[in-house]
């Protein structure tokens, strides 16, 4: 029977018409009329929030139209007769961000109260564009009112793992933009590669962003590829990326890792460790030929060749290690406007806090009684930096064990526990849990490549919801919204990352934008046919697992 519907739904769209509304994520209040409005080849716009060419919102809207469907935009003095106009109003919400789309047969105009709604709408009037570039460039006549229902609408990018090249994260911006998200987590360092220069510390990118082999294949592998993989983002580039993120209305939040996930750092300045003299454990048959003669040569610190926890990590007990991040941290301050700094604070284990007279002598002066409170005095010494310099601090939910840094935001990762208890303690929280949003879990039964392992459809992103029953409803305002993660251990080039979050990006975008009572998987099916079409347009690489009948239908014999 279902794949009856599909096959119906799948030729429905083939002759998709102009008079169709298929917007992802649901705009909260869609009124319908009579009738289209065709796009001339050469329209005229007039912005009122700005005549100035170079305003993100002309620039976008021209590139865009430019670029899918070869219409030329004229930006042309404030006049209601231009073809698309954008307006600056008031409206009666409260301060959240909202606009109104209102395509009538004479023409377009986007109604926002800041420039930033004046973007979503625009994402929305793209939406009512034909998915076919060639085809007649009709929109319907139609009026849109919209918002977001949550603030924090992210995607994270793991480029520890696996380099991405500065091109690709401006696509990534885009695909952002696309789905009305606002925020890039960018996880600038892992063991597996540092990937921000720093000027004061040459050796992190140096030394820190290169490793001589990866494991082949899926943990624990099947031997070293000894393929070096390199590649960091110099200021410059850092620069770039947060003004085109800027200009899109996506604010770019780093992720600096500390106290563990710190090896690159560590194979770059080995006194960051507790033993500096210890060399990197990496299993013999996973470790690189040139890591081995490099080994026998007396180098004693490396960049990690496989995936997983480690016990390396910074020591908690050394002030030079404070000195360090703090100086690190400076040079992020000055390139992230953001107010926050993402410190990590995942997964560190505290084999070498327990064995280290450093680590101890701190333990036994702060009268801390075990390891975590020795990981809180760390984080808690971070905020205290970060807040000095007007940054809060974001940390993944182990920064709750030994007590909570008194400012800090908690990414919730583990499950729902971590977010709801921070909520419970008045902490502002991001939900992120492994089970529904963690997109380096395969989509499909039989995935056609190597995964960490997971299995979270489309459709179990999209029956997240990010407010936990379980809260009570004085907390519920501490849920500031949710955020796909994507580890980037199986993604080794960024068709691979492309094919990983689409289309689940497009399910994550409605759970976070759209309103509860908008929200129905049998409606969002039928746009989501549409949105492929578009993702052809857009030259995406997405899963087709959605397709495959082995995983979404049982075919009787
Ligand atoms: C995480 O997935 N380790 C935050
Ligand atoms: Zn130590």
């Amino acid at each position: 029977m279902r794949l009856l519907l599909w096959l119906t739904a799948l030729l429905s769209f083939v002759f998709v018409n102009a008079q169709e509304i298929n917007i992802i994520p649901k705009p909260l209040e869609t009124k319908a009329g009579k009738g289209s409005y065709t796009l001339k080849n050469k329209l005229t716009l007039a912005n009122y929030f700005s005549d100035k060419a170079d305003n993100a919102l002309t620039v976008y809207l021209t590139d865009y139209l430019k670029k899918y469907y070869n219409i030329e935009v004229e930006l042309i003095p404030k006049t209601e007769k231009a073809d698309i106009v954008l307006f600056p109003i008031r409206m009666p919400t409260g301060g959240a961000l909202a606009y109104k789309l209102s395509v009538t047969e004479k023409g377009i105009r986007i109604n926002a109260n800041f420039d930033e709604s004046a973007f979503h709408g625009i994402q929305t009037l793209i939406q009512l564009l034909p998915v076919n570039s060639t085809a007649a460039k009709q929109i319907p006549v139609v009026e849109i009112f919209d918002r977001a229902r949550f603030d924090y609408r992210g995607m994270h990018l793991d480029v520890g793992r696996h380099y991405a090249p500065v091109a690709f994260i401006k696509k990534y911006i885009d695909y952002l933009a696309l789905h009305k998200l606002n925020t890039f987590h960018w996880h600038l360092t892992e063991d597996q590669g540092w990937r921000m220069e720093i000027k004061k510390y040459p050796l992190l990118t140096e030394v820190g962003s290169k490793r001589n082999g990866t494991i082949i294949g899926r943990y624990p592998g099947k031997g070293n590829d000894n393929k070096p993989h390199e590649g960091y983002y110099t200021q410059e580039e850092i620069k770039e990326v947060v003004a085109y993120a800027k200009s899109r209305f996506i604010e770019v939040v780093p992720e600096i890792e500390m106290p563990g996930h710190s090896s690159a750092a560590i194979a770059a300045y080995p006194w960051l460790s507790c033993f500096p003299n210890r060399t990197t454990a990496i299993p013999i048959n996973m470790v690189s030929m040139k890591t081995v003669q490099e080994a026998q040569n007396g180098r004693v610190k490396f960049v990690q060749e496989t995936w997983g926890v480690f016990d390396d990590v910074f020591c908690a007990g050394k002030d030079t290690t404070f000195t360090f991040l703090e100086n690190v941290l400076d040079e992020v301050i000055a390139l992230f406007p953001s107010k926050y700094v993402h410190i990590g604070g995942d997964e560190c284990p505290k084999t070498h806090w327990k064995q280290c007279p450093a680590c101890q002598k701190r333990m036994k002066d702060l009268q801390l009684k075990d390891e975590h409170e020795l990981q809180s005095y760390f984080v808690q010494r971070i905020e205290k930096y970060l807040n000095s310099k007007g940054k809060i601090l974001i940390g993944w939910d182990e920064i709750l064990e030994g007590g909570l840094a008194p400012n800090a935001q908690v990414m919730s990762w583990r499950g729902e526990a971590g977010g709801i208890a921070a909520a419970k303690e008045n902490h502002y929280v991001i939900m992120t849990p492994g089970s529904h949003v963690y997109f380096d879990h395969k989509q499909a039964a039989n995935e056609d490549s190597v995964t960490i392992g997971g299995f979270t459809t489309i459709q179990k992103v999209y029956s997240y919801e990010p407010v936990p029953k379980e809260l009570p409803e004085s907390q519920t305002k501490f849920v500031r919204g949710a955020q796909a993660n994507v580890w980037t251990e199986y993604m080794n080039n960024t068709s691979k990352i492309e094919y990983m979050i689409f289309p689940r990006m497009a399910a994550l975008s409605e759970v976070l934008w759209s309103s509860k009572e908008n929200r129905s998987w049998d409606d969002f099916e039928k746009r989501l046919l549409v949105q492929f079409k578009r993702y052809d347009l857009l030259k995406v690489n997405y899963s087709r697992a959605y397709f495959d009948p082995k995983s979404t239908v049982e075919v009787k014999k």
